[in-house]
């Protein structure tokens, strides 16, 4: 199961919204003799991969998979008829299906007369923390929201000017643009557009899937016609808007190409979060990156929307009335602030980036 894990990583750049998933097959002595990986959304799954590499001698073996095989006609046929085709004896899963689609993979094998189990041990809080970000998605039916920022020492995010362009240095810029390929779709404000206009695009090519968006939250549609996010590759960018839009402005934003998605708003007539996050789920966005602004990291955290913090920290003090990372209400009381865990603190060069989760998806060591 371990090399099962580790296969499964490949997976990393462009499964999503597929989970990432490894397989390895032994034959009847134990031997390795097959080993796959779910390599792209729609591609061929890891069991069948793995199967595939095994070839005659997965007959009588056994097939170690992160996650229970699949028993529907998704993109792919079911694989739980492509192991009962290979003669495999006996099936060990990490982690059981939450998707109620796809799930069942035991009890069918079982009754095919497979030996069917679910693994316990180590291996298996490794296959779910692999996976958090997926199961966030399949469980709650909501992405999983990464929040990403670079940010001065003192926490700031632009200078008191509004500049933020760049407060990091060129190492921590290039993982920030590897977090946007290990997401679904990359998250930001109007704010943000009207004072940076992003091009909010991949430029790393690690993921080959097309399937990616960027999305403005924009309650009246105030995104300028010649934003970049409207000008360059217009149909990869969804407005998240309420009804309080004009008919105008929705008309001239469709026919740039941009996408569309109303929403209700909240009382104070800005986009409804929960809502937007639960559609975007439903269009198959399993983990979004969110980019800024403050105002927008705000909302999300006094929602509790988030689950995954990513700051790369520069070197440098920026002070004065220049925005920090996070705004919204804030808390009153120390008591009422989440405590967070970080997971890992790397250096980028002159910067540190510092990468915290919610305690419930850290990793039990701490
Ligand atoms: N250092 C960094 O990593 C970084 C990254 C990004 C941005 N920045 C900086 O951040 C600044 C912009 O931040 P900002 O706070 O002014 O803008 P922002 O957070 O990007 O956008 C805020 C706007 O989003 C709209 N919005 C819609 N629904 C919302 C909701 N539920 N909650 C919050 N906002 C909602 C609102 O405008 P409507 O009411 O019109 O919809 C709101 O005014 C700039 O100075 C930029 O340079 C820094």
């Amino acid at each position: 199961m371990h090399r099962a894990l580790e296969l499964a990583q490949k997976g990393r750049y462009g499964c999503s919204p597929n989970p990432m998933v490894g397989a390895v097959v032994l034959d009847a002595d134990g031997i390795l003799v097959g080993e796959g990986h779910h390599a792209v959304f729609g591609g061929p799954h890891a069991e069948v991969a793995a199967l595939e590499a095994a070839g005659s001698r997965s007959r009588g073996g056994c097939l170690y998979v992160t996650l229970e095989p699949c028993n529907h006609h998704g993109k792919t046929p079911p694989c739980v008829e492509a192991i009962v085709a290979a003669g495999i004896r006996r099936v060990v899963v990490a982690l059981r299906d939450p998707n109620t689609e796809a799930a069942g993979g035991l009890e069918a094998l079982i009754e095919r007369g497979i030996e069917a189990t679910v693994l316990g041990g180590p291996e298996v809080e490794q296959a779910r923390r692999l996976n958090r970000r997926w199961l966030r998605w399949a469980e709650s039916g909501r992405p999983w929201v990464t929040l990403k920022a670079a940010v001065s020492l003192d926490g700031r995010i632009a200078t008191r000017s509004g500049q933020s362009q760049w407060i990091t240095g060129e190492a921590a810029r290039r993982r920030s643009l590897e977090l946007r390929e290990e997401h679904d779709a990359i998250l930001v404000g109007v704010g943000t557009v009207v004072a940076d206009d992003p091009r909010l695009t991949r430029r790393l090519g690690l993921n080959p899937s097309q399937q990616w968006c960027r999305i403005v939250l924009d309650s009246g549609l105030r995104t300028p016609p010649g934003a970049a996010v409207v000008r360059k590759s217009p149909q990869q960018t969804l407005l998240v808007h309420t009804p309080r839009a004009e008919a105008e402005a929705r008309q001239g934003m469709l026919d740039a190409g941009v996408g569309l998605l109303e929403v209700p708003a909240r009382a104070d007539g800005r986009v409804d979060l929960g809502v937007a996050l639960k559609r975007l789920a439903a269009r198959g966005m399993a983990a979004v990156l969110v980019e800024g602004g403050a105002e927008v990291h705000g909302s999300l955290v006094d929602a509790g929307l988030v689950d995954e913090v990513v700051f790369f920290v520069a070197p440098t003090l920026l002070g004065g009335p220049a925005p920090a990372a996070v705004a919204g209400q804030g808390v009153a009381e120390l008591s009422q602030a989440r405590r967070w865990r970080f997971e890992t603190v790397q250096r980028h060069g002159d910067d540190v980036e510092l990468h915290a989760l919610i305690p419930e998806e850290a990793c039990s060591q701490g």
